[in-house]
């Protein structure tokens, strides 16, 4: 391993590519960034934020585009609506407002010029990131690991201390029907040890019979900071865009990548049922929703005509 490789130090930085169009979600993403769709009261993109935060990241930063203002908004302060709650005594809302980011952690913005995709998006970071490991999260992937009310690590610090112990880059994986492969990175790996196994070929996108796996990437990556160098010279591959996982693959033959099961469970909020899912799981396992919303379900699903059991 060379001494620029992931692992050792802790990741401190964490990239968050927000430049899609969101055409899935279109008309809703017409004017609101598909990473600004809420669960419940909060926007997509701060799950993701807060997990990283988790994970001890204090610097963001968020691969945009020239025309979405509504994320870099969202996370600048907004003077007048803290006024105006301040004045009105609304103490709690305030805090909720304040409190999107915590002190001592910084937001960066930088500008995707062209959607040349997800590997280029990340490339865009390279000059806030510099010579030391870094977080990839993708907020349409929405991991948390919280069962009957009691919270666990997330996904990323789970994956920042494998990380750290194993002086490697790592990512997150579950398993997927095989014929879901084309919509995934998919991994082979060598024999597993608990929930980690080192990463042998990885392929973006591959058609079921061609998937060397069911292993499928999910939207969490540790990375060395060599990826940036790899990916200076990564060519257009599926869908004829510039991936993370060629240079990953390229990646496999200088340093150690391993696949990681994490603990959590994952939602495709990247699909509209995987959306929907989250909501609803969310709203069930809320502090002040769950029993209203349990109810509510059961009412419904009743006068569906559908019993719980089915
Ligand atoms: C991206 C990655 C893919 C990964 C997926 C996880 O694909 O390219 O390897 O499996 O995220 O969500 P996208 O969903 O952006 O097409």
């Amino acid at each position: 391993m060379t001494p620029a490789s992931a692992g050792s130090r802790r990741i401190r930085k964490a990239v968050f590519p927000v430049a899609g169009l969101g055409t899935r979600f279109l008309p809703a993403t017409k004017t609101v960034p598909k990473e600004m769709l809420p669960i419940v009261d909060r926007p997509l993109i701060q799950y993701a934020v807060d997990e990283a935060i988790e994970a001890g990241c204090d610097t963001l930063v968020f691969v945009t585009n020239r025309y979405k203002h509504a994320v870099a908004d969202y996370f600048d302060k907004a003077y007048e609506l803290e006024q105006k709650l301040e004045r009105a005594g609304k103490t709690e809302q305030l805090e909720l407002v304040r409190h999107v980011l915590p002190e001592g952690v910084r937001a960066i913005f930088v500008t995707q010029a062209e959607a040349l995709g997800l590997g280029h998006a990340v490339l865009c970071a390279k000059p806030v990131i510099g010579d030391e490991p870094f977080a990839v999260l993708l907020p349409d992937d929405l991991i948390w690991n919280r069962r009957d009310g009691v919270q666990g690590d997330g996904a990323l610090k789970q994956m920042a201390d494998v990380s750290q112990a194993a002086n490697a880059s790592v990512i997150a994986i579950q398993d997927v029907p095989r014929d879901k492969t084309g919509s995934y990175g998919i991994v082979a790996t060598e024999a597993f040890d608990g929930r980690q196994g080192r990463i042998t070929r990885i392929v973006e996108k591959p058609a079921p019979d061609a998937a060397p796996s069911t292993l499928a990437v999910v939207g969490r990556y540790v990375l060395s900071p060599r990826i940036f160098d790899l990916l200076e010279t990564t060519r257009p591959g599926a869908g004829g865009e510039i991936q993370l996982t060629d240079a990953i693959q390229a990646l496999l033959a200088e340093e150690p990548v391993l696949a990681y099961r994490f603990q959590g469970t994952r939602f495709d909020c990247g699909t509209h049922i995987g959306l929907v899912e989250a909501t609803i799981r969310h709203a069930l396992d809320h502090e002040i929703l769950s029993d209203q919303a349990r109810r509510m379900m059961s009412e419904a699903l009743a006068e569906m005509g559908v019993s719980d059991s089915e």
